[in-house]
């Protein structure tokens, strides 16, 4: 079954009411490995010093307007790595979450995960679970983390489901139209992120947010993801405030 309706006008419809800041902040946190290696560490010594980056950026976004905010942990891709980055990775974010869970329920931080969870350990799908449940009713920021998430993925598990309601009859194709699918999607309560930012210097989606994005404002940075500060993103949600979104529109 479809999931609850994506609370943002679609970009069919009206464009959302004026606002200055981005209510949506989707984040591509690249260069850990880069800054690693610029120190002479092992690319590991990166993601940990990129984790701990998370924290700030969930602190500020209240006080930025930034409701939603969703960042790219783990893509469909990156098993490709070597086994002891992979298995480094997946370390580290069990440990995230075990030392975060507290710190994130006072705070008030809503915390979701996206992303196909069939290869992910037990014990890693345990935490996240719990760390959903346990932050199920916060009202604050709506965290989202994207681990094991691809866009096509996403789309592929999506169509998946959406054919199955029409074969089995609840699902009529010829009332399938753009508002469809996205009620599929995992981001299926989230709305599509206003303004995507990639760090290290990178011009590239890497099949992040892809149905989602279609009018994100896009912000391609040279700052490695352990170096991003409050400030910077400050920085670019105050360029955001100054752009003009016309969803396809003219402005009369
Ligand atoms: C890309 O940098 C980063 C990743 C693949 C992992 C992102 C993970 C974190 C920031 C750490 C933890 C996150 C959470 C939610 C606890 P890269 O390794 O591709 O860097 P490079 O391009 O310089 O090699």
């Amino acid at each position: 079954m479809p999931g609850d309706a994506n609370p943002q006008v679609s970009a069919a419809g009206e464009a959302p009411a004026a606002r200055s800041g981005p209510r949506h902040v989707a984040i591509i946190m690249d260069g850990n490995g880069r800054w690693a290696q610029a120190r002479g560490r092992p690319r590991l010594f990166g993601h940990h010093a990129g984790a701990r980056r998370v924290r700030e950026v969930v602190e500020c976004c209240p006080g930025l307007g930034v409701e939603y905010l969703t960042i790219f942990a783990f893509s469909t891709e990156n098993w490709k790595r070597t086994q002891t980055e992979v298995a480094g990775l997946m370390s580290l974010f069990r440990r995230y979450i075990s030392k975060e869970m507290n710190a994130l329920a006072e705070k008030n931080v809503r915390v979701r995960f996206i992303g196909d969870r069939v290869r992910l350990d037990a014990k890693l799908i345990g935490l996240m679970d719990k760390l959903e449940r346990k932050t199920e009713g916060n009202t604050g920021t709506q965290l989202t983390i994207a681990l094991n998430y691809g866009g096509r993925d996403e789309v592929a598990r999506a169509t998946k489901r959406l054919a199955r309601d029409v074969a089995e009859g609840r699902l009529d194709p010829d009332k399938v139209d753009e508002e469809t699918l996205p009620r599929y999607l995992d981001t299926h309560v989230l709305p599509d992120p206003d303004l995507v930012i990639r760090t290290s210097g990178e011009a590239r989606i890497s099949n992040f947010l892809l149905w989602q994005s279609a009018y994100a404002e896009y912000e391609f940075i040279d700052t490695l993801w352990p170096d991003f500060t409050g400030e910077e993103l400050e920085r670019l949600c105050n360029s955001y405030g100054r752009r003009d979104r016309r969803f396809g529109a003219v402005k009369t």
